[in-house]
């Protein structure tokens, strides 16, 4: 057989082992997507674009109208000035990381990430041949530590992936700490990738902050976005990416080369879907109401310690108390208490924690915690 792609070996599962569909009973706490369907405007959109006949090839980057919503959603929403046509609508938020890997990069090169990070970075970073370097964020904020990140800096270094508000830890960096990743992006001359895919979901007092709003941060951010968490969309596979034009020649070329664009039909629906605030705001009022359910929920059970998430709809337990690790945390909770969470080592430096995902409805929070709190109850008992 010839030869594979030699880095493959060194490609993690990711989450795949404990996302196995769990018998029927098991509160499921796993899932990184939202529990809605996507709302009935946006998907009546897209039916009628069928209907219409909208089934040929198209501009690649998305029709002119979508790229212009998506530069006007970034710049009304979230402050951030990127031309239209400096917008890629990718399929899915993944592969515009993918391509910006790709188009800005060279095997080699290293990548700074804020651990515990989303395992999609570590996989698509070695898959193509560079180096993630995990640098550990603050215990128990998990806001970035900017001395550990400018220590892991080395010639090679050549992004900084930001995701904030942040899966798994649920931080949401401020604009003083993004202000440092920029100025630290800016000294040592990184791109930057912001990952900023839930940043409509945000529960803490300071916003999301763009870098690319930051003194030099534009010219080096590129914006990476989509739709699947805030308007419930993660079938549809849409995401976008934005930046400076020179970078973004090198993501449409990836584009062009490895997807044309995403199907046209989903276009209008797409560019909809942004300014459907009747459509989004129920979902977002739904996850900042399970956000406080499941924080109070998880503070009474006395083994384990939680910080209030403040965006996404994640929240990260230190288990430590309980004398487990994370993954033998997460393997007895599924058999013995039937509630199915993520170890967080899954990540480098996500170790002794769990990952909950509270995209379920309230009974399913209280009951999890219920049944995690008599459980912790029974093994202390029996000790
Ligand atoms: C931080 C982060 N970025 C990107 C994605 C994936 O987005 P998409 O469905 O648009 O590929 C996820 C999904 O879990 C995520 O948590």
């Amino acid at each position: 057989m010839p030869d594979m792609n030699r880095h493959l070996d060194s490609v993690g599962k990711g989450f795949t082992d404990f996302l196995t569909p769990p018998p029927e009973g098991v509160i499921r706490f796993t899932v990184g997507q939202p529990d809605f369907t996507t709302p009935e405007g946006i998907r009546e959109v897209a039916i009628q674009s069928l209907r219409d006949g909208e089934t040929s090839y198209t501009r690649p980057s998305g029709s002119e109208e979508l790229c212009r919503t998506v530069a006007r959603f970034l710049d009304e929403r979230c402050g951030i000035e990127v031309g239209w046509e400096d917008v890629v609508v990718t399929p899915g938020c993944k592969q515009a990381l993918l391509y910006a890997l790709m188009g800005l990069g060279n095997p080699g090169d290293e990548v700074l990430l804020l651990a515990p990070a989303w395992p999609t970075y570590d996989a698509q970073i070695r898959l193509i041949g560079m180096t993630p370097v995990h640098v550990p964020t603050h215990r128990p904020s998990f806001h970035p530590d900017m001395e550990a990140l400018e220590a892991a800096v080395t010639k090679k270094t050549k992004f900084i992936f930001i995701n904030s508000p942040n899966n798994p830890t649920g931080a949401v960096y401020t604009p003083q700490e993004t202000k440092a990743l920029v100025d630290l992006a800016t000294r040592h001359d990184l791109w930057i990738i912001d990952d900023m895919i839930y940043a409509t979901m945000v529960w803490s007092d300071h916003p999301y902050t763009s870098p690319s709003t930051i003194e030099g941060g534009w010219e080096r951010t590129i914006t990476i976005g989509g739709w699947s968490k805030s308007w419930a969309m993660t079938g549809w596979r849409l995401g976008f990416c934005a930046g400076p034009p020179e970078a973004m020649r090198a993501l449409h070329l990836c584009q062009t080369s490895a997807a044309t664009h995403v199907p046209t039909f989903t276009m209008k629906a797409a560019a909809f879907a942004l300014f459907d605030d009747a459509g989004r705001l129920p979902m977002h009022n739904a996850f900042a109401e399970r956000r406080e359910v499941v924080f109070e929920e998880l503070s009474n059970i006395p083994q384990l310690s939680v910080n209030k998430p403040e965006g996404a709809f994640y929240i990260i337990i230190d288990i430590t108390a309980t004398g487990m690790d994370d993954k033998t945390f997460a393997r007895r909770a599924l058999s013995e208490a039937q509630v199915q969470l993520i170890p967080a080592s899954l990540m480098q430096g996500g170790e002794g924690y769990c990952r909950i995902s509270y995209a379920t409805n309230i009974d399913n929070i209280r009951e999890g915690c219920r049944r995690l709190r008599q459980w912790l109850e029974n093994i202390t008992e029996g000790q």
